[in-house]
């Protein structure tokens, strides 16, 4: 079929512009979402009278052979028909004629485009939710076997204070729970249907948008026609919820390249997951790792692209919401191999406790430890400070062991400095939330029953779409 505004035109369009407009490469992920869409419209339709019983029968039979054409490969999707919605609805017509100019009533691809991004993106926050919390769950099994396993503590990446790799490993936890209560916060935004907007004005067909929503399982429907056809807040909060979980996992990213390094050599990645090298025999390099690292970028660009193309519009539709699509889509689905990613590099993380109580002898660990002592023994924690940082400085001078000259020292007179070490200072931080085993391993148990809730809330969302759009598929 010639493109459906022909009447109003006298020349085709140009073959360049085609191809400029053409939105397909992103839309070709869009034709389930297209055709459950149009399955919900035409039930509104004969609710409404608008269509006859026999009319949406035949229509939505249809429907079901375009999609399995689509998906099965007998049809292709064809550029010069711009977009999903023109390549579905040309194929419609070559099944059950001139009746599939009746799908378009009451609706526009103003909201239809709407819809079917919308549809995409609440099942892609539900996937970003699930693989966060499959990556929670792997950081929090390796958390709890590794609870005793005193580590250096960096700020800075300075030595600090010893930690244990289990409160390391919870830390990314919580960062990744976070990221599924982002993504389904986002998804609660999400869940709305703006269906029945058309245009930009709503319709004078009798329809009810909300029996639409239901179809659909959304949780709504739109408040308002002109917001619910321009509104692209939830593209941007979920490509928002792929950036963040992103430089989450570049921060990850980057412990796994500097702890796998021999120079720190705490941990070992598994030879299925790194490189060698063209020329360095000995070369094993954590690629994994440097690309989780360097994959941020591309999702900050996109939340930058996103936004910046919404910037500026009026209110209802413009053509540059189209633009929005490609970067909006392909960060989350970037963002999702990146997760899966992170959790098998996680799973397979093997430990090198040895290295890491070796470790624990460089860098002082323990100076806060003895300036605490004193503190306790009532001198004012500055002065305490003092004392310990000049001992520091003379150890670094000496060569002499900070424990040793502290024993030495007259403000430590009279103390047991036994169990003040570097190797037992992590066990001594028992408050809540700190890194003495007891803690981080009830830290996991609270953490472990809020990735069991988070999950239910996903799954059941989950559960309620599928079961939606499975019936208007089956018929
Ligand atoms: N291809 C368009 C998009 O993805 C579909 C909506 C077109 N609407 C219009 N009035 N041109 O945004």
């Amino acid at each position: 079929m010639s493109n459906p505004w022909s009447g109003r035109f006298d020349e085709a369009p140009d073959k360049a512009f085609l191809a400029f407009s053409s939105s397909l490469a992103e839309d070709a992920l869009l034709v389930r979402e297209d055709v459950v869409g149009s399955l919900a419209h035409v039930a509104t339709l004969r609710d409404a009278g608008v269509l006859t019983a026999a009319e949406h029968d035949a229509i939505a039979r249809g429907l079901r052979q375009a999609y399995a054409d689509l998906r099965e490969g007998r049809v292709e999707l064809r550029e010069e028909l711009e977009d999903v919605h023109m390549n579905v609805e040309t194929h419609l017509a070559k099944l059950v004629g001139p009746l599939a100019g009746k799908l378009h009533t009451a609706r526009s691809r103003n909201d239809q485009v709407a819809l079917d991004l919308r549809l995409w993106t609440r099942r892609v926050l539900l996937d970003l939710a699930a693989a966060s919390l499959d990556l929670a769950d792997a950081l929090l099994a390796k958390a709890a076997a590794t609870a005793d396993a005193a580590m250096p503590g960096y700020t800075h990446v300075q030595p600090a204070q010893p930690v244990t790799l289990g409160h390391a490993l919870h830390a990314h936890a919580e960062r990744a729970m976070r990221d599924a209560e982002r993504a389904m916060d986002a998804f609660r935004r999400c869940n709305a249907s703006p269906l029945g907007a058309a245009a930009l004005a709503g319709t004078s067909f009798p329809i009810d948008p909300r029996r639409t929503a239901e179809r659909l399982a959304f949780e709504r429907a739109f408040a308002n026609s002109l917001d619910a056809v321009s509104d692209r807040d939830f593209a941007a909060e979920a490509t928002f919820v792929g950036a963040l979980a992103a430089v989450h996992l570049s921060g990850l990213g980057e412990e796994l390249v500097l702890f796998t390094s021999p120079a720190f050599g705490f941990l070992r990645l598994p030879e299925a997951y790194t490189s060698g090298s063209s020329i360095m025999p000995q070369k094993r390099n954590a690629d994994s790792a440097e690309l989780l690292r360097a994959r941020a970028g591309r999702e900050i660009g996109a939340l930058q692209a996103v936004l910046s193309i919404l910037k500026g519009l009026p209110l209802a539709y413009n053509r540059d919401l189209q633009e929005a699509k490609a970067p909006a889509m392909r960060s989350a689905l970037h963002a999702l191999e990146s997760l899966r990613m992170a959790r098998a590099l996680v799973a397979g993380l093997e430990p090198v406790p040895a290295r890491m109580q070796d470790a624990l002898a460089l860098g002082f660990l323990e100076a806060t430890e003895l300036a605490d002592l004193l503190a306790q023994r009532g001198t004012p924690f500055r002065e305490a400070h003092h004392v310990v940082g000049s001992l520091v400085k003379e150890a670094e001078r000496t060569g002499k062991g900070l424990g040793a000259l502290a024993a030495a020292h007259p403000a430590f007179a009279g103390a047991d400095l036994a169990g003040f070490g570097p190797r037992d200072a992590a066990a001594r931080k028992t408050s809540p939330g700190g890194t003495a085993p007891a803690r981080v391993r009830e830290a996991i148990a609270t953490a472990q029953a809020r990735t069991v809730a988070l999950r239910q809330a996903e799954r059941a969302a989950r559960g309620r779409i599928d079961a939606a759009e499975e019936a208007l598929l089956r018929g």
